[in-house]
């Protein structure tokens, strides 16, 4: 959700922050924009649209060592030219970019500003016109940057340019995230290390409310108070070839594809010495203290959390509830009296997830973030950290982490289940195993996914999914992606609702995807495909072996009854990306959303 960058070395800074954005553009990519130091003053330039419209936009023949750069998902302020960032004080000597949200940008403009001609609609504005009020009452620039920070309530990572001072970066980072990296002839910011590995591999983090004075020579971090603190870099473990999309034409498709390897990984990094699945002990023990568990998640990873919700209770016997997290916070349940909270987020940031979080800490319950992203904001706050291990994700519809997020699920049931000594009926590890070859088969089956896509979803208007027990909750995940990627109108219900209201919506020619891989459930599921058939619908049936019928249009390779999710869910993906192709969608960078969502 914006992404930021930062350059000060030898080399030509403008390619770098514009290499830098194209790989944050996952974050958002409404409009973009650069600030760069040159002999002659900061040139600043911006664009509505993608960071290839900025490209075009900026004068390749600028000489620079030193800028920052923006790419937004708008907030304040529609996404135009004047919104977009970096945005300038009055006088034009601060420039500045920032990536989340400033809360009492209203009340500190009617208290501080009012004198000053606003010329954006944004919060951000507001920074940077505050530094420059303090810097002409007196104070210096490091003064009135870090005073400007303790008025602000709300979330920030930001980078600025001061005209007078042109060999400083000033970055600052509170809530939203922020890196330093440290490079052979230069420093960097980034929002994600990915940006900035064409430069370096070393990393520092930063912690909410510090600001860092980074110039070529020198990172030094301090607290808003100025006290001076010292961190050691750390090497970020990314493969250049783990973001980059090789030949394949989206990555959405690459990492529909990486699934079986994601599933691989995860078990072996969960196996143990002896060769049994196995998680920190630390988190063992916290189940064992807990009465009750509380999943809290938003989006595909809460449709994750419903079919651990599964896991956690047929498996290990653990009652557990599942909360979308953006709910949670003001509409509490009662909680039981000894609860652990489990936070599912691929990211490790969305701010929807992580209000809970700090709510939930202050109450001084144990909590524990399953995510994807090591380092990430609520992996850092959570007492405990389970990893997804699936490798970057960076098409903005969830893929490969919804299952790696079900897979870690399924090991910390069975784990746990075996701590308390309940017995477990398969051997989950082979389980894994002929699940990860299930989907192997299914990822080579795309040409039939396309003409799926084809046959139901090129033309239509609407489309329902259909299903029971665990198919109903990949029935809610495949309308999802459907209707993120494809903006085709997609609902997921469970089948037996439908008589309750949505068969209303049933009209000659409406496609109703239906899932049956749930034995016990399969011939209710079947009935309800009956019931809209009846009434016109177009009937998809994706169906488990040993359980198809001949109509059905696909058929599954079996797996166990658990870990159908794993398997159903790949067909649902592949129709939605084939969907959102015929219908000349921007399959990665679907309209109005971004990959981490970090406004609650
Ligand atoms: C959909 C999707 C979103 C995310 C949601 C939560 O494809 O990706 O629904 O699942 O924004 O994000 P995380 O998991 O990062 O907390």
């Amino acid at each position: 959700m914006c992404g930021i960058v930062g350059y000060i070395g030898t080399s030509n800074a403008m390619e770098i922050l514009l290499k830098g954005l194209e790989k944050l553009e996952y974050r958002g990519y409404d409009s973009a924009g650069l600030a760069l130091q040159t002999e002659t003053g900061v040139h600043v330039v911006k664009e509505k649209g993608r960071i290839a419209d900025l490209r075009n936009a900026v004068d390749s023949s600028i000489e620079t060592k030193m800028g920052i750069g923006h790419t937004r998902w708008a907030t304040h302020g529609v996404p135009d030219k004047k919104n977009s960032h970096p945005h300038q004080s009055a006088s034009g000597r601060f420039t500045l970019v920032h990536n989340g949200v400033i809360e009492n940008y209203v009340q500190l403009q009617r208290k501080y500003l009012s004198h000053v001609q606003m010329t954006s609609d944004t919060d951000t504005e507001v920074i940077v016109q505050l530094i420059e009020k303090f810097v002409l009452e007196g104070m210096n620039t490091e003064e009135a940057f870090r005073h400007t920070l303790t008025l602000l309530h709300g979330s920030y990572a930001i980078a600025m340019l001061d005209e007078n001072e042109r060999e400083t970066i000033f970055v600052a980072k509170n809530k939203s995230p922020l890196l330093v990296g440290v490079g052979e002839d230069c420093n960097v910011v980034a929002s994600d290390a990915m940006a900035m590995l064409q430069v370096t591999d070393q990393f520092i983090e930063l912690h909410d409310e510090e600001v860092v004075i980074v110039t070529r020579e020198a990172v030094e971090i301090k607290t808003l108070e100025g006290t001076t603190i010292e961190r050691a870099p750390y090497t970020a473990m990314l493969d250049m070839s783990d973001i980059e999309k090789g030949t394949y034409p989206h990555y959405m498709l690459k990492e529909i594809d990486e699934q079986p390897s994601v599933i691989r990984n995860i078990v072996s990094a969960y196996t143990n010495a002896a060769g049994e699945l196995s998680i920190d002990e630390a988190i063992v023990n916290a189940f064992k203290e807990a009465d009750r568990l509380y999943i809290i998640a938003a989006g595909t990873s809460l449709h994750a959390g419903l079919i651990g919700q599964q896991y956690m209770e047929k498996v290990a016997g653990i009652p557990t509830e599942v909360h979308i997290s953006s709910e949670f916070g003001y509409n509490m349940p009662l909680l039981s009296k000894k609860p652990l909270f489990l936070f599912i987020t691929q990211s490790g940031e969305t701010a929807d997830s992580r209000q809970v979080l700090v709510k939930i800490k202050a109450l001084g319950y144990p909590t524990i973030t399953m995510t994807n992203v090591p380092g990430s904001t609520l992996s850092r706050e959570a007492d405990h950290t389970l990893m997804l291990h699936a490798g970057p994700e960076i098409a903005v519809a969830s893929t490969k982490a919804y299952t790696a997020q079900v897979a870690v699920l399924a090991i910390t049931a069975d784990v746990v289940a075996k701590a308390f000594g309940r017995s477990v009926a398969f051997d989950l590890k082979q389980e894994l195993s002929i699940a990860a070859n299930a989907i192997q088969t299914l990822v080579d089956s795309k040409e039939e996914m396309e003409t799926i896509a084809r046959d139901f979803l090129a033309t239509s208007r609407n489309a329902f999914f259909i299903g029971r027990n665990m198919d109903y909750y990949v029935s809610l995940e495949g309308a999802l992606k459907l209707k993120e990627i494809s903006y085709i109108q997609a609902e997921g219900f469970a089948g037996g609702e439908l008589k309750h209201g949505t068969i209303a919506l049933i009209e000659e020619g409406t496609p109703v995807i239906t899932l049956v891989t749930q034995k016990q459930v399969s011939l209710n599921i079947r009935g309800n495909v009956k019931e809209v058939v009846a009434r016109g619908a177009n009937p998809c049936i994706l169906s488990m072996e040993g359980m198809e019928e001949e109509d059905d249009r696909f058929v599954l390779p079996k797996v166990h009854e658990l870990l159908t999710p794993l398997v159903s869910v790949l067909p649902l993906q592949l129709i939605s990306y084939y969907a959102a192709l015929h219908r000349g969608c921007d399959v990665d960078k679907p309209r109005n959303l971004a990959k981490s969502v970090t406004v609650e």
